[in-house]
């Protein structure tokens, strides 16, 4: 069914949830329970346990469990059949978020199919194209040294706390035309939207974005800037200006997207650093290949999923797939496919260049990708350059919290100041 964004009504699906509810056509030796993003299993060690799938499950798996019942696909072909076929797979209720029925809205653009979906798009695509970002590059230097400046001569610091969060936190609170200061409020509603099993918590944060997000748009409404949030509120593709339901949705999704992602991804990827000297004395000693480094890292260290509705009967691997049945590509897990990615548990510098699924494709491929891989590079060559040396501090318990994002809650670094720049 084509929706209509500017009168947006709560989507009819049927939630499937436990045993009880698995529909008559999955073949019974298909139905597994993996409890990704919020198992025990998963959480001691996710990015292992999802390369480990490829051993333990079948290649496509139908799952049953209390965030609610999919298909799993984990094969790089298959992730990538799926979110090539937006005709086939759809972005209706795309994500876990819940909305007053009453005061429905969508997120834009990742909840609209298209051809709708474009028209938002062309709006901040070319904020966030590979040359605008590139625009920002002396700015996210800038930002990063006075991060290290803080915390460098003491030896020590809580990387996330320190460098993972506030980093891209402040690039994107800029880029949005958002204050910086209200950066703690932001990071603690995002971990209680996106890191809550309750349903209660993450409505109640939802609703405390909503409010900022409301006053916050009333005010560009009135006084116009260059920023993100300012361009959608005064957009008018094909002359019409969007109405307060598509500016409300796409604020909150931008919001969503970019507050957390580059975050966990910073932080699995130094806590690899810190406990792999050997690839921290590569990437030192091979500074040509940064590009190439930085895309092996977020291959290996993927932090998200892309949920997708069926539209119409189809087949996957020789499996029937019903309008309706829900299927999640586990973007992580086809990121270790040993098809795709031979011996895919090393991190390779040198590997050939192959499309990697971080960040999705096809249509709702991310937003902020080209904005994402800036800042990943820049945060590994302006930190190498003044800490090239550094551990976990002994004796620290790694936490993951459960949920969309993966990553650790802390990462405690130290090293000998006496090795700094
Ligand atoms: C390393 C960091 C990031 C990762 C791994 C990431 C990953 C993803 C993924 C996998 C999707 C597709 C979700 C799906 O298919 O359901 C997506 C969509 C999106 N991302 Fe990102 N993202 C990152 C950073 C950002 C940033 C910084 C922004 C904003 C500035 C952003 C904005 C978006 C938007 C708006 C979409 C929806 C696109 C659409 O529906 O057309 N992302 N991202």
């Amino acid at each position: 069914m084509r929706m209509d964004p500017a009168n947006p009504v709560p989507p009819v699906v049927h939630h499937r949830v436990g045993m009880d509810q698995v529909p008559p056509h999955v073949p019974k030796e298909l139905i597994r329970s993996a409890m990704i993003a919020y198992g025990s299993e998963f959480l001691a060690a996710p990015h292992d346990y999802m390369a480990g799938l490829h051993e333990t499950m079948p290649p496509l798996w139908y799952d049953v469990g209390a965030m609610g019942n999919a298909w799993q696909a984990i094969k790089h072909e298959d992730a990538l059949h799926v979110l090539r076929h937006a005709e086939l797979f759809n972005n209706e209720d795309a994500t876990p978020f819940p909305r007053d029925p009453d005061d429905y809205f969508y997120f834009i653009p990742i909840e609209i199919d298209p051809p709708d979906h474009r028209k938002y798009r062309n709006i901040v695509d070319p904020v966030l194209s590979p040359k605008a970002v590139l625009e920002l590059e002396g700015r996210i230097r800038q930002l990063a040294n006075e991060l290290i400046d803080g915390f460098i001569a003491k030896g020590e610091c809580e990387f996330a706390e320190d460098f993972g969060r506030p980093l891209p936190v402040y690039v994107f609170l800029e880029l949005m035309g958002l204050p910086l200061d209200m950066c703690p409020t932001f990071v603690s509603w995002a971990i209680e939207l996106l890191h809550s099993n309750d349903r209660a918590i993450m409505g109640e944060s939802l609703r405390k974005i909503s409010e900022y997000l409301k006053v916050a748009i009333a005010d560009k409404q009135a006084h116009p800037d260059d920023k993100v949030i300012s361009r959608i509120v005064h957009a008018a593709p094909n002359g019409e200006p969007l109405s307060e339901k598509e500016i409300f949705g796409f604020a909150v999704f931008l919001f969503i997207a970019g507050l957390d992602t580059v975050f966990a991804t910073l932080n699995n990827i130094w806590l690899y650093l810190a406990e792999n000297p050997d690839k921290r004395q590569e990437l030192i000693d091979d500074p040509e290949n940064i590009t190439a480094q930085t895309e092996e890292l977020l291959r290996v260290f993927s932090v998200t999923f892309s949920g997708r509705t069926v539209s119409q009967d189809t087949e996957l691997r020789g499996v029937q797939l019903k309008k309706g049945d829900k299927i999640t590509c586990i973007l992580p897990a086809c990121n270790f496919d040993p098809e795709a990615f031979p011996n895919p548990r090393e991190v390779n510098f040198h590997r050939p260049r192959k499309t990697i699924l971080a960040f999705t494709v096809g249509v709702h491929s991310c937003m902020g990708a080209h904005l994402a891989r800036l800042e990943v590079k820049i945060a590994l060559q302006e930190w190498l350059k003044r800490i090239p040396e550094f551990r976990v501090k002994p004796g620290t318990k790694i936490e993951y919290r459960p949920g969309g994002v993966v990553g650790p809650e802390q990462v405690p670094l130290e090293w000998d100041p006496a090795t700094t720049a």
